[in-house]
């Protein structure tokens, strides 16, 4: 964090870009007069059935918005952009990693998705109902996604490259009836069996009715496939006949569920509700990205996480964007993949990951410069702090030195952006997220909640905001004690650790709970403890993050061995496969070290603290409270 503290550069928006933006300095001044009538306005932006007769209704900490109000967010995202002279324009522009390509307008959006709804429909699919949806990055994901909102399903999207283990507790969690996957994908040159971990999964799934399999790449299926549950969608569409209108839903109804992890326990369920969510991500991808008419928007995240949910589908198709999407990795044919799809489609605004452009940076700014990325005209950056250096290399190499950075900050639960510039007016100052946005009531405050006016804290929110979560899917008491019981009921806690500087700037310093953040994925330690202790040859484990000059953290387990287990490269080898079979790559430890014991103190706490230290090859700080203070020594000297 040294060098972020004392990061002093401020970058005004270009003249040039200031011209022509959205939205005015005016806009900070108009939220802060009256917040509820400004979010009133942001919502009159869509299109309702019905317009609310509250915006807001507050019950600590349970929140309501546009109470009363009826819409459908399939139809504020296809239906009246078809309608309304946008039917021949782009909705959705998608290149696989093979080269294929597909565009689909927003006329041919609506008339996939009326078809994948009146699928669902045939298959028993009903207002309320939930769906799963484990699928690689295609254009029928996003088509999946609105024919659930278009009906009133809530979906629960789950990563293609998460474990069947993974997904069957979300799809369990859930209670979904129907689980929509393809048949495989590609990724780095391979071929991936999205089907075959299907299978695996609903097996111990007994809510789901029917799986549904998308053909993307071809790749035989037959092993596994189970007549009457397992159906292909192309076959199902053709008897699946019929308009099918989207349902006048509430504006609390829910629009999808999706899984996060916290410091405890399993991944929570976030739940999404229609009227508040669109309000703030439409409002927010207009005025953060000055969206255009014009623009070609690309969101590099993959559309099971926040990220693409808010500002792949939901905000940028409510505002009818055309969206681009990348099935495959950056580095596949070629490093230059990226800068070569942004000439190709002539892409203006990229939004991204400090991890992304920490890769690219390592991998020098050759290839960016063989391509012509002039189309550019704003780029963004989301999922972990940036480094200063990170931002300096994005700004030169990428934007060519015109276009400004927005680094947002946001949660899964937070739906939607909260932190972050306004292009056109914000000073940005390389490594910070800037100020809360235009109707957020953000702070930083000490352990007891008062606010700290320099230096840092706690991040809370003070308000509540249309896109927040409405609860913890079917667990309103997790919901109330995870985030509105550290500071009391009226006050968000976020998990983040944050400082003000002096021009009341806030500069993100990661998480305070036991959450480790590998390359902007959020993964609870817990969940990969809990992983480890289910080998035979474990007893304990202890997980941290550590310092990691790509990924931003790495996984580092320290795990104690059962009686009659020796240490040995195999086994470390074989604890990191067991933990991608049951959570996913992406929650693979870079390192086993293995141990005698854990410093534990007198409640027999693991001090987790100490052994981020010892990872990180640090002068240890208090030992005092340790049971046995020795064991550091051991640890320190073993790897
Ligand atoms: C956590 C939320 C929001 C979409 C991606 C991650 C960290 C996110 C920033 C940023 C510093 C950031 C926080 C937050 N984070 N954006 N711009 N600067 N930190 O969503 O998986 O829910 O993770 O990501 O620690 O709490 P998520």
């Amino acid at each position: 964090m040294e060098s972020l503290l004392k990061e002093g550069r401020v970058f005004d928006p270009p003249a040039a870009f200031r011209a022509q933006a959205n939205v005015g300095a005016d806009l900070y001044d108009e939220a802060a007069k009256d917040r509820l009538a400004y979010w009133g306005r942001q919502a009159e932006q869509l299109d309702w059935f019905r317009k609310w007769d509250r915006v807001l209704e507050w019950n600590p900490p349970f929140a309501q918005w546009f109470v009363g109000g009826k819409l459908n967010a399939c139809y504020n995202c296809v239906d009246r952009h078809a309608a309304g002279g946008r039917a021949d324009k782009p909705a959705i522009i998608w290149e696989g990693e093979p080269g294929d390509s597909a565009t689909l307008t927003y006329a041919d959006l609506l008339r996939e998705v009326t078809r994948f709804a009146a699928v669902l429909k045939q298959l028993g699919v009903n207002q309320g109902d939930r769906v799963a949806i484990y699928m690689p990055i295609i254009p029928q994901t996003v088509v999946a996604m609105l024919a659930c909102a278009r009906i009133g399903a809530a979906h629960s999207v789950v990563f293609a490259g998460f474990s069947p283990e993974a997904l069957a507790f979300r799809i369990n969690d859930s209670g979904a009836k129907v689980l929509i996957t393809a048949d495989g994908y590609w990724r780095r040159g391979q071929l991936l069996s999205t089907k075959q971990n299907a299978n695996v999964a609903v097996e111990s799934c007994p809510s789901i009715e029917t799986v549904l399999v998308v053909q993307r790449a071809g790749n035989d299926v037959a092993e596994g496939w189970v007549d009457g549950r397992d159906r292909w969608y192309h076959e199902e569409a053709l008897s699946a006949t019929g308009d099918v209108p989207c349902a006048e839903l509430d504006a609390e109804d829910p629009l999808y569920v999706l899984y996060t992890s916290g410091s405890t326990g399993k991944p929570k369920g976030a739940l999404h509700t229609i009227g508040g969510y669109l309000t703030h991500v439409a409002s927010t991808h207009r005025a953060v990205f000055d969206t255009k008419e014009s623009d070609v928007f690309w969101c590099t995240a993959d559309i099971a996480w926040t990220t693409a949910h808010s500002y792949v589908v939901y905000g940028p198709l409510a505002n009818g964007t055309t969206i681009f999407l990348y099935e495959g990795a950056p580095e596949t044919p070629h490093r230059g993949r990226w800068w070569e799809l942004i000439a190709k489609y002539r892409i203006n605004v990229l939004y991204t990951a400090p991890t992304a452009i920490r890769t690219f940076m390592k991998w020098g700014a050759v290839e960016p410069a063989e391509f012509d990325l002039t189309s550019l005209r704003l780029l963004g950056s989301v999922g972990e702090p940036i480094n200063p250096e990170a931002w300096i290399w994005y700004q030169t190499h990428i934007g060519g030195g015109r276009c400004p950075i927005v680094d947002t900050w946001w949660q899964t639960e937070t739906g939607g952006m909260m932190v972050a510039p306004l292009p056109g007016v914000t000073p940005t100052k390389p490594g910070s997220a800037t100020r809360p946005l235009p109707g957020i009531d953000v702070a930083v405050v000490d352990e007891d909640g008062n606010p700290v006016t320099r230096g840092g804290g706690y991040l809370v929110v003070k308000s509540p905001w249309p896109g927040m979560l409405r609860t913890v899917w079917g667990d309103d008491q997790r919901y109330a004690s995870t985030y509105f019981s550290k500071f009391g009921p009226e006050t968000y806690f976020a998990g983040d650790g944050a400082r003000l500087d002096e021009d009341g700037y806030l500069w993100f310093l990661g998480r305070v709970d036991d959450v480790v953040n590998v390359s902007g994925h959020r993964i609870g330690t817990t969940e990969v403890e809990s992983a480890l202790v289910g080998h035979p040859a474990v007893a304990e484990a202890a997980v941290i993050g550590r310092e990691h000059e790509v990924k931003g953290q790495a996984i580092t387990a320290f795990v104690v061995l059962r009686e009659g287990n020796e240490p040995s490269a195999a086994l470390e080898k074989e604890l990191k496969a067991h933990v991608t079979r049951e959570i996913g790559g992406l929650a693979r430890p870079e390192e086993v070290r293995f141990a005698p014991e854990l410093p534990k103190n007198r409640a027999g706490k693991i001090l987790r603290r100490l052994l981020r230290d010892i990872a990180e090859g640090r002068e240890l700080g208090d030992t005092t409270t340790l049971i046995d203070p020795t064991v550091v020594a051991v640890l320190q000297s073993h790897k």
